[in-house]
């Protein structure tokens, strides 16, 4: 019997657990609403994201039936060849020399926004820290000016939460430049400024911005329209994704004081409980395909035009992987094989930024705070963010208190 749950619905994110483990339990592959497959479990989510051929990307995360103009893609929304080249481009900008060299910058910035933390006082840390420090790192790693960096995330923000990463549309048009007009017109601006200094022959940052707009494929240079849809690519990948990352993983510290008093002790336990949080609050909750050719999964048959929905959050619980897969233990010895990256061809390329990123913040936040002077406001329980497919909390109220 088709199940009626609908991944796109909003709202189903919060309530997903509980389901998953069921259809988890009934096979490997779970027939839900409109004719979608849901699959479920580790090996087939790996094997199934690894076939190009069968399961295109073209749709991306939008609903059944909405089609994104080739060149408004971003590289989730490509397919080979072209998504080939292009994400070398943005493999290369993001490698973990790039990252490394990022450190003092992500480090100091952490330290800046705790300190405007008040003491003793209160805070909601998702606004103060969690949503500020990714997307400062992403402004200072593209290259914009950073006094933008709080104008781009709140147009990042909006979309996020907006019917956009479902529909492709918002009340004010289709399509991101009509639905994001002013983000769109910035990002414009930025990269035909970028095309002319190019083009001139000046001297230019070998930022990712830059690269993207000399990269060829086949010879041929990205037009405006695809270099404004990477560009978005770049802002919105990285940005509330690694902001849920940062708040899962302070909310399990600020909640679970064994959790707080290992990752104090010793480094390697938190970079093992960054790991440990992706696998059991993943930002991502599941990656979504159109099989392009009919085939089967696990001895399901799936038919070409029929929609395909990897359960990564699904697989990260896995009970032929993971023990007790829904606890949050760091001690776990394969907490890194979880999905929350995605896996094969499109796994994706800031990962290593993403690790980077919630390793320094929350080390910088323990600093900051001794233990004792900061917990969660009494009466505190999760609420998840709106968006469809994200896990991470909406608010992060403490309060501080002098050491
Ligand atoms: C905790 C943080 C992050 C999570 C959980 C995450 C999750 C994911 C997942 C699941 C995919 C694969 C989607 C699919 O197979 O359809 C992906 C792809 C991608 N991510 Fe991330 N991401 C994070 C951070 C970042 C950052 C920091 C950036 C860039 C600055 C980024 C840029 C991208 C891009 C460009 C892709 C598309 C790759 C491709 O299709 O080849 N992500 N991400």
């Amino acid at each position: 019997m088709p199940s009626d749950f609908n991944p796109f619905e909003p709202g189903q994110a919060q309530r997903a657990w509980p389901l998953l483990a069921k259809l988890r339990r009934e096979g490997p592959v779970a027939p839900i609403a409109g004719g979608m497959h849901y699959v479920t479990r580790h090996a087939e989510c790996r094997e199934a994201l690894r076939d190009t051929e069968s399961f295109s990307n073209a749709s991306g995360m939008k609903a059944p039936g909405v089609e994104v103009p080739f060149e408004d893609r971003i590289l989730g929304e490509l397919d080979p060849p072209q998504h080939t080249a292009v994400r070398r481009v943005m493999v290369t900008a993001l490698t973990p020399k790039v990252v490394h060299a990022a450190e003092p910058f992500i480090r100091d910035t952490a330290s800046a926004l705790l300190d405007a933390v008040p003491v003793p006082g209160s805070a909601d840390l998702v606004a103060a820290f969690t949503v500020p420090l990714p997307n400062r790192v992403t402004v200072h790693l593209l290259g914009f000016p950073a006094g933008d960096a709080d104008t781009i995330a709140g147009w990042a923000k909006e979309l996020m939460v907006s019917e956009f990463p479902r529909t492709n549309r918002t009340e004010r048009g289709e399509g991101f430049a009509a639905a994001f007009p002013d983000f769109a017109g910035y990002i414009d601006e930025r990269v035909e400024r970028r095309i002319g200094e190019v083009e001139r022959g000046e001297d230019v940052p070998d930022d990712v911005l830059t690269r993207l707009v000399k990269l060829e494929v086949d010879g041929v240079r990205l037009t405006r329209r695809q270099l404004r849809a990477l560009t978005r690519n770049l802002i919105t990948g990285g940005l509330t994704t690694t902001s849920q990352l940062l708040g899962n993983l302070l909310h399990e510290v600020l909640a679970t004081p064994v959790v707080e008093d290992a990752v104090r002790a010793d480094e390697t336990a938190l970079a093992r409980a960054v790991d440990e949080s992706l696998r059991v609050a993943p930002p991502v909750l599941f990656a979504a395909r159109g099989c392009v050719r009919d085939t089967a999964i696990a001895g399901t048959e799936i038919g070409a035009g029929e929609r395909v929905i990897m359960g990564t959050g699904s697989a990260n619980r896995d009970e032929q992987v993971f023990d007790a897969g829904g606890e949050f233990r760091i001690d776990r010895p394969n907490s890194d094989q979880h999905l929350s990256f995605g896996y094969g061809p499109h796994v994706c390329p800031g990962a290593g930024l993403a690790r980077t990123v919630a390793r320094i913040g929350v080390a910088a936040f323990l600093e900051r705070f001794a233990p004792g002077s900061v917990h969660l406001t009494a009466g505190y329980e999760f609420e998840n963010v709106p968006t469809f497919f994200e896990i991470g909390p909406q608010r992060l109220p403490v309060e501080t208190m002098a050491p």
